[in-house]
């Protein structure tokens, strides 16, 4: 694997997800693979989870890091060919993403979208040229339109967490002999925040339901409807009461309306997912990316309660991450 941009850069998720949980069993027993290998983590916006549980994870298989805020402590950075750069911008990326080649032999990269062109942010433009330039393998950090290591930790949190789950009845077996109903929820905000979670979120689960490994709908007011192009299977509903209805999994997660670009079009709190909407799931565990804003995009009865896996979810972003690291390395070789 040289990429990690997305679940189809990943020919056998079952397997990966396998080597993540065997990581987290034993997170040095791979310390050798990283040994004199080199690390880049470069952030065009801000990070906690990521930055620190990329990093981590790469200390963890003996890997050397180096952390680096592009946006603010790198020269601004001109992507256009083509131009005379006679503005404000001091460096083109074909060098930059060159020499930060020659520095690491893996590196990571974020870069949200600008949520003003469409077409821009979905060209994936700014990785794509890094990409091609840099050449060395790269781990997206969150690009304009995916957060693959993200989706990858969630979906390690629902495989590792199912199997344990008793349904209401307390049949542990009945658990194991189906597969779980996992439903985006789309939650207010204040804020236009970008489709890179949702839309990675429902193409890891597509993919997952594909696989037969759960069933997989996304419930959202009309308008905020994600591009098919990352919901290929996905149920569709657009009341939130009847998708939680046998729900054992809710993702919780604000995303702007993708067909009237950026724009807030829903602010109605009977989207926010309370107590007593938990109530018509099947006792459903609760995710969610992190950061939240606490009683705006979820509640905070269902934040602090027994059905909450942010942390647990937080906490699986390491082997995630260390699993792609894993991957990456071993081909290194
Ligand atoms: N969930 C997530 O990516 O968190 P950070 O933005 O803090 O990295």
């Amino acid at each position: 694997m040289k990429l990690f941009t997305s679940v189809h850069d990943v020919p056998n998720i079952k397997q990966l997800i396998a080597d993540a949980l065997a990581l987290k069993a034993s997170p040095y027993a791979q310390q050798h693979l990283g040994k004199n290998k080199t690390l880049g983590l470069l952030f065009m916006n801000p990070s906690l989870r990521t930055r620190l549980s990329t990093q981590k994870a790469a200390l963890n298989l003996g890997m050397n890091v180096m952390v680096m805020n592009l946006d603010k402590e790198g020269w601004a950075l001109e992507t256009a060919d083509g131009v005379i750069m006679n503005g404000g911008k001091a460096e083109h990326i074909r060098e930059a993403a060159a020499v930060m080649g020659q520095y690491c032999d893996i590196l990571g990269l974020r870069s949200f979208p600008k949520l003003e062109n469409r077409e821009e942010d979905y060209s994936e433009d700014f990785f794509n040229k890094f990409i091609k330039y840099c050449g060395v393998p790269v781990v997206s950090l969150e690009s304009a339109t995916r957060h693959p290591l993200q989706s990858f930790a969630d979906l390690v949190t629902i495989q590792e967490t199912f199997k344990k789950i008793s349904p209401s009845g307390g049949d542990l077996e009945g658990a194991r002999a189906r597969i779980p109903k996992v439903v985006l929820a789309w939650a207010p905000h204040i804020r236009s925040l970008p489709q890179a979670v949702p839309n990675s979120f429902a193409e890891w689960m597509c993919r997952a339901q594909e696989e037969s490994m759960l069933d997989f709908t996304i419930a959202q007011p009309t308008g905020y409807e994600l591009s098919e192009d990352f919901t290929p299977g996905a149920k569709i509903s657009f009341d939130l009461d009847e998708a939680l209805a046998g729900a054992d999994y809710v993702y919780v997660k604000n995303w702007s309306s993708y067909k009237e670009y950026g724009k807030i079009l829903c602010t109605d709190s009977n989207w926010m997912l309370t107590n007593e909407k938990l109530k018509l799931s099947h006792d459903a565990k609760v995710m969610h990316c992190l950061p939240v804003r606490r009683d705006l995009e979820l509640s905070s009865e269902v934040l602090d309660g027994p059905n909450s896996l942010v942390i647990h979810e937080a906490g699986n972003r390491l082997w995630a991450a260390q699993a792609v690291l894993k991957t990456m390395l071993e081909e290194l070789r």
